[in-house]
């Protein structure tokens, strides 16, 4: 049988957002290769029909499949929440997901109001609501759509007074309805927490998933026995499906001497 561990990790996300996810993982888990799929080409995800976001998670995950990876991450909420049930019922491979933490906001919040701002793809998912049943019901979540955010990072407009007026159109009325927890529901917008920071100061406290999904990742390798435990030939290739200048900015080489960025369309 083929030793499937030096065999890399795959990782997809409707864009560059997911870096922030693969972040996490390879400061967790520094001798897994890599393999990320930008589909930068058809972000955003978060207004497309379930259908649609199905039929692009297939598409990414045989992508990934067809590079031997051996696990898969979807570093996207709105791909997880709508399309990880397909993919694992049709695929063998471990998938890790990733949704909005809304169950340790609901933990810690001292004002039992929490922010949640996510696509309209995860907050409409049968799988949010699911998750959002299980919390404490005198929890008030207040939802908002990031409508244009994934829009503003994609094209690299994360510091544009743009980016400063729409997120403060978003957070402000939160800060006023007395919700002391924000839950980033979106992969994209952990890389907005210095824009949220100079509109809120530390008003609210800031709650993403990142870490936790990249200690999952770990936990499902050790389980299925997949952990790579040798430094050698260690790569981290990147695939977009348009202009690569944005994913260089967030993933710059002095991150990681072995990042490859390849421009392709899929
Ligand atoms: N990073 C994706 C997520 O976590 C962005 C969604 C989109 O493309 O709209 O939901």
């Amino acid at each position: 049988m083929v030793k499937q561990n030096n065999f890399p990790i795959g990782i997809f996300d409707s864009g560059v957002g997911g870096t922030s996810i693969w972040k996490e993982i390879n400061a967790l888990l520094p001798l897994e290769s890599t393999i990320y799929l930008s589909d930068s080409k058809n972000a955003p995800y978060g207004n497309k029909t379930k259908e649609s976001i199905i039929d692009l998670s297939i598409k990414n995950t045989e992508f990934l499949l067809n590079q031997n990876c051996k696990l898969i991450v979807v570093a996207c909420n709105t791909a997880t929440t709508n399309a990880i049930k397909v993919l694992r019922e049709k695929y063998k491979v471990p998938f890790i997901g990733i949704e909005p933490a809304i169950k340790p906001a609901a933990l810690q919040t001292k004002t039992n109001t929490i922010g949640i701002l996510a696509t309209k793809g995860t907050l409409n998912s049968e799988l949010f609501e699911k998750t959002s049943n299980t919390i404490n019901k005198k929890i008030i979540r207040k939802e908002i759509i990031g409508k244009g955010l994934v829009e503003l990072i994609e094209n690299g407009k994360l510091n544009s007074d743009e980016m400063t007026n729409l997120l403060s159109s978003y957070i402000i009325p939160l800060i006023k309805q007395n919700a002391d927890c924000l839950v980033l529901g979106c992969t994209h917008y952990p890389y907005l927490i210095p824009q949220i920071r100079k509109i809120v100061g530390n008003k609210i406290q800031i709650i993403d998933s990142g870490e936790a999904v990249a200690k999952q990742t770990k936990s499902i390798l050790e389980k299925n026995n997949l952990i790579n435990s040798k430094a050698e030939n260690v790569f981290h290739n990147f695939f977009i499906n348009q202009d690569k200048k944005v994913l260089e900015m967030l993933i710059t080489k002095t991150d990681n001497k072995f990042v490859k960025i390849t421009e392709k369309d899929f």
